[in-house]
């Protein structure tokens, strides 16, 4: 029998993580040459996937737009790479020592908007191939020491109007062309300015009043209204691509059908699964969540891979196995060194798998509980480095996904640990999945006990925010070693248990906070970065989700020193109000059940998670 096979639609997505990468080399490149004497270029490493999160570094749909070092105490010179970044808009290095001259390559930036490279030392001539540049609109060489003549190719410079070559030591004449600029400076430099209307020392020809300016005017409104309207069809055009994005089906015979490789992605046959995971050994599982059991798994061949294959429960869906391949599509377009990456998966008509890279460490939960006797426990500093890991992975999976990742699940057993400890989170939009197997229409809301967002309960929609929630309580698990959830059996007056968010709310009050931390650390953490973690772990699982953070500004606080005050005050200020409001309900209620609370219990479907 044919099988109408699904071709993943991943060009897109191999082609974002190979730039990604490529982005890095040019990136680390730059650094080799730069010499860094204040430390502005730390995070500048050539093992990463992409350089997005560095800081400096600007980037749109994990692209590099932007590099900004101005005054940043660099020396060294200029390394040709830079102009692999074609997506650059605006490389600004003004202020600093570079020494050596300006890379030919750089007219390669065809995106390029902004380039300031005023008040470095750099010699040598303006070269001819930034006339290429049909984007550049700013142009700063001002202070250094370039000399030569103002390249004739400049005239091809449509979109300049500000342009600043004062003091360096430049000579020959200024093109006609360059005085007509809106805005420009040749000062303290040898050029002849010949007979022109204008002063050669400076200025901006927009004076306005004449005739001349005011035709500018009407010339530029018409350009500009043009412009719009150009963009704007421009949009709906590309809307409508997205919308209508061809979904690319091929006819491939049953006998090689599990055989389709995309680029990183494999499609497995059950067979290969069957051997590399002992016949799904029961002793080769390595855990059991809400979704399906995780069994190990090493792949035969030369390099023995070791991987991680997730059996999923209850797949069976009317439709095939189609609303599964869409949903792996989408998972398979994260790349990110902090999301877990998929290797590959496999469909039957009872079965759907998908195979992983396997995690030394296993996750946060495991290390953090499951103690082994030879096994130390995870330090403060490997702790907080984990946080600032997850933190990234969900900003990159809700920020520069496209479209944007909910991850549904956010707990310390789906942060994974790999071979060096760094966290990798894992099991994003398995939750959906899952319910497209159930052929479910509604959202029933998934997740952990303790995890949950009360909204997420109440609508049964999930969002970024309910993320940042689960985020918050994962903060709470690695600082404190606890379970999100604690039972009690004898406080009958809390129904046997206690969020770890309200117990870390208390102590918080009451000034106990250190008692809240893992014993296992021994006394061994840092005070400030306890407050600190708390204080975010707080803000992200407010009651509000309009008032949590988004995954960017956890990332921030996590790489600052302390949480914003202002943004701590509100926070106290809205518990406050919510257990006033709290316990005037109660006296309302006394003794009485919640039926709404009632109803959201039967409502959820809750996962077994560890
Ligand atoms: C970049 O620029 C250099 C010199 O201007 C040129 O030789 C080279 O072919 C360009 N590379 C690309 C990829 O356009
Ligand atoms: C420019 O070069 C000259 C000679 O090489 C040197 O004396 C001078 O210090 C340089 N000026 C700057 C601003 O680097
Ligand atoms: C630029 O300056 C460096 C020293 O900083 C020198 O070795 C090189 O020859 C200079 N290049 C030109 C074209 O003047
Ligand atoms: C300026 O350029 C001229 C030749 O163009 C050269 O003779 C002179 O040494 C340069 N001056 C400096 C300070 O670099
Ligand atoms: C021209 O540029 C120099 C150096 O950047 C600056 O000192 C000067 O004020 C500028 N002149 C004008 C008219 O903008």
């Amino acid at each position: 029998m044919k099988l109408l096979a699904f071709v993943l639609v991943l060009l897109g997505c191999l082609q974002c993580s190979a730039a990604a990468e490529f982005q890095v080399e040019a990136l680390y490149e730059m650094r080799q040459l730069l010499i860094d004497n204040s430390g502005v270029l730390h995070d500048w490493k050539d093992n990463q996937m992409s350089p997005c999160y560095w800081d400096h570094v600007t980037c749109q749909d994990n692209k590099v737009t932007k590099i900004s070092l101005s005054s940043s105490g660099l020396t060294g010179v200029l390394s040709p790479s830079i102009a692999k970044l074609t997506t650059l808009q605006q490389l600004l290095l003004n202020g600093n020592s570079i020494t050596g001259g300006i890379p030919q390559e750089f007219g390669n930036l065809s995106s390029l908007t902004t380039l300031n490279l005023g008040r470095n030392n750099l010699n040598g001539s303006i070269p001819d191939s930034l006339g290429r540049l049909p984007k550049l609109e700013i142009l700063d060489l001002s202070q250094n020491n370039l000399s030569g003549s103002i390249p004739s190719s400049f005239l091809n410079l449509p979109s300049l109007n500000n342009i600043n070559l004062a003091y360096n030591n430049l000579s020959g004449e200024i093109p006609q062309y360059l005085l007509r600029v809106a805005q420009y400076n040749y000062t303290g430099n040898h050029l002849n300015c010949g007979q022109h209307l204008f002063s050669c020392e400076g200025g901006s020809t927009r004076t306005g009043g004449s005739k001349m300016s005011k035709l500018k005017v009407v010339l530029g409104s018409i350009a500009g209204a043009v412009t719009l309207l150009v963009i704007g069809v421009l949009i709906v055009l590309w809307w409508q691509r997205m919308r209508y994005r061809p979904e690319i089906f091929i006819d491939v015979s049953g006998q090689n059908d599990h055989r389709l490789e995309f680029g990183q992605i494999k499609r497995f046959s059950w067979r290969e699964l069957q051997i590399a995971t002992n016949n799904f050994s029961e002793q080769n599982v390595l855990g059991k969540g809400g979704f399906g059991k995780v069994y190990k798994g090493v792949l035969p061949g030369p390099d023995s891979i070791k991987i991680a294959v997730k059996r999923l429960f209850n797949v069976e869906s009317p439709e095939g196995d189609l609303p599964f391949l869409r949903e792996v599509e989408l998972i398979s377009i994260a790349v990110h060194k902090n999301i877990l990456r998929l290797i590959g998966f496999c469909t039957t008509p009872t079965e759907r798998l998908l195979v992983y890279p396997f995690m030394e460490n296993l996750s946060v939960a495991s290390r953090l509980r499951d103690i082994k006797l030879n096994e130390p426990a995870l330090d403060w500093s490997t702790r907080m480095r984990i946080a600032l890991g997850a933190a990234r992975g969900l900003e990159y999976l809700h920020e520069h996904c496209n479209p944007k990742i909910i991850h549904r699940d956010v707990k310390a057993a789906n942060v994974l640990l790999d071979g060096n400890c760094e966290a990798v989170v894992g099991d994003f939009g398995l939750a959906k999945m899952v319910d497209i197997g159930r052929n479910t229409v509604t959202t029933g809301v998934r997740g952990t006990i303790g995890h949950i967002a009360p909204e997420y309960i109440k609508t049964g929609r999930p969002s970024v925010k309910t993320d940042v929630f689960g985020y918050g309580v994962t903060l709470l698990e690695i600082v404190t070693g606890e379970r999100a959830i604690a039972f009690y059996p004898d406080r009958i007056e809390e129904a046997g248990e206690i969020m770890l968010v309200d117990q870390v709310k208390i102590l918080m009050e009451e000034r106990r906070l250190h008692e809240i931390v893992d014993h296992n650390l021994g006394g061994a953490y840092n005070r400030e970065e306890l407050e600190k973690i708390t204080q975010i772990a707080l803000l992200c699982t407010h009651m509000d989700p309009d008032q949590r953070p988004a995954m960017s500004e956890v990332v921030q606080m996590l790489e600052g020193e302390f949480v914003p005050v202002e943004r701590w005050e509100e926070w106290q200020l809205a518990e406050l109000n919510r257990r006033q409001q709290h316990e005037t309900r109660q006296q309302r209620k006394l003794f009485s059940f919640s039926e709404e609370s009632l109803n959201i219990q039967e409502a959820i479907e809750l996962s077994t998670g560890r």
